[in-house]
């Protein structure tokens, strides 16, 4: 599906989508919608609970006296209920309620302003993402009938340049929620760090070290996590400098492609959920192509640890003990608990070839955050109350939200290992702060901040902006903390 934005004229077909606030109070165009209608917006709206209130849509099929096949009446709320995320809610809502409705033409008219309507069309982007390449028996009548989503606006060119930057942010959202999508048989370490290659046209400069070039680095954690795997660990280096001479901002990925936990093998059910336990490394690399894209004046690096946890005659076993890129030895107690010595190595490559800014890591790394924060938050650790304070508004304004949570040397204490620096795992309890606690030992004096996205990387359930399946998450709020605070 396309989106357009034009001056604002009320279409002569397909379907229009307008607004009413609180109380059935109909926007300007709605209003001549009623009245060319002989008052059928109003008929309709008595005839239902309509009430005008933000999130409710009220469908009018065929109006008499326009050639309109269906008018969509989106609830808008109270005035100051009108934000950002509320008019990308309306283009997103709309556009799934009519995707494979048969319709092919809607049009949004809107009386509010550029960026508003350049929310509209954001929202309607966002929304209308399907994956559904391997569906190839789809009945006609179950495929996407839509084919433009129009926004129609009162100063197009304005409401168009506000929309090019969020096409380009939404094009990243698109590239990690295909990533995320992919089965483990099409995405592996190779596979992905190939679609890290393909940024290179839009000016990313892509680097792959293999395990021999990581083995030289002493890479012992992350190469310890793929070495019962048949596909070959690989480490991609992506930067995109936008930004002259500053120093870079940094974000590192976990890429496990697949992760059957290893030796200390995950049980059968939900196991096919860690195809997506490459989420952080997927969300990194859609932000670098959304900066990319929207030609960011940032200097930013990305790196993904990419690597697939199988249990082999050749993997790694409880017990062992690995020599991290850093020196520190772990002592390895349950394989499943890989996510964090991926993310070991990379952290520390990061942070010594480039000393960055700041370094943001993102990691599908816990079970134990999914029980505390649940499917709403991420959680956010970090170093540096500057960095979490941005994160935390940037999450806000995009409905990306994230939630502190504690490091202390209490929990530190709970991954000291007798034989080693430290262990992989804590104890029974704060699993998701044990986690935290072992990546900042990786963490030399520079602000850093760790997002534990194991309950925000998928969804069951799909909302009006984002579809089920791979969410994209982060790649937004990222971008935002980056156009707020760190472009010149
Ligand atoms: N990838 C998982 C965490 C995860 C679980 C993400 C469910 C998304 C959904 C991670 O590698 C893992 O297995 N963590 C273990 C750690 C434990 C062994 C200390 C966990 O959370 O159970
Ligand atoms: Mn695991
Ligand atoms: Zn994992």
């Amino acid at each position: 599906m396309k989106v357009a934005i034009s001056e604002l004229k009320l279409p002569a077909a397909g379907v229009l989508v307008v607004g009413a606030g609180s109380g059935r109070k109909l926007n300007p165009s709605a209003a001549a919608v009623d009245k060319k209608s002989g008052g059928a917006l109003q008929r309709a709206m008595k005839a239902s609970r309509f009430k005008g209130e933000k999130g409710q849509m009220l469908e009018v099929m065929a109006p008499a006296g326009m050639k309109l096949s269906r008018v969509l009446l989106a609830g808008l709320g109270e005035q100051d209920e009108i934000d950002d995320l509320a008019m990308e809610a309306v283009g997103g809502s709309a556009v799934q309620k009519l995707l494979t409705s048969g319709e092919t033409q809607l049009t949004f008219a809107c009386d509010v302003d550029a960026k508003a309507a350049a929310r509209i069309a954001y929202g309607a982007k966002l929304g209308a993402y399907r994956f559904d390449k391997y569906h190839t028996q789809r009945k006609d009548d179950a495929k996407p009938s839509l084919k433009t989503a129009t926004v129609s606006v009162k100063g197009a060119a304005a409401a168009k340049r506000a929309f090019a930057g969020l096409d380009r942010t939404g094009d990243g959202v698109f590239f990690t929620r295909d990533l995320v999508s992919e089965p483990a048989n099409i995405i592996y370490p190779k596979t992905l760090a190939a679609a890290c290659r393909t940024l290179a046209k839009l000016g990313v400069k892509v680097e792959v070290l293999g395990e021999t070039q990581m083995a030289k680095l002493g890479m012992g954690a992350l190469l310890g996590v793929g070495q019962g795997s048949a596909h070959e660990s690989q480490l991609v280096v992506m930067r995109w400098n936008g930004g002259g001479r500053a120093k870079p901002v940094a974000f590192v990925g976990k890429g496990v492609t697949f992760d059957t936990g290893g030796i200390s093998l995950k049980p059968g059910p939900g196991m096919e959920q860690m195809k997506w336990d490459m989420g952080g490394a997927g969300t990194v690399i859609g932000l670098m192509k959304a900066l990319a894209g929207r030609k960011a004046k940032v200097n930013a690096v990305g790196v993904v640890g990419l690597v697939e946890n199988m249990p082999s005659h050749t993997a790694q076993r409880p017990g062992d003990v690995v020599t991290s890129m850093s020196g520190q030895t772990i002592e390895i107690l349950n394989t499943d608990a890989e996510g964090r010595l991926v993310l070991a190595d990379a952290l520390w490559y990061t942070q010594s070839r480039f000393k960055p800014q700041f370094m943001v890591d993102l990691a599908t790394l816990t079970g134990a955050m999914m029980v505390a924060l649940g499917q709403d938050n991420a959680g956010v650790f970090s170093n540096d109350d500057e960095l979490t304070d941005r994160l935390l508004a940037a999450g806000k304004a995009e409905g990306e939200t994230v939630w502190r949570m504690p490091l202390g040397d209490a929990y530190d204490k709970l991954i000291d290992s007798d034989i080693a620096d430290m262990k992989n795992v804590g104890g029974r309890y704060a699993g998701a702060i044990t986690a935290a606690q072992f990546l900042q030992r990786f963490v030399n004096k520079l602000p850093w901040a760790h997002l534990d996205i194991a309950g925000v990387a998928w969804s069951e359930k799909g909302r009006p902006t984002v579809p089920k399946g791979g969410t994209g998450w982060g790649v937004r709020l990222l971008d935002r903390l980056v156009a707020d605070h760190y472009e010149r």
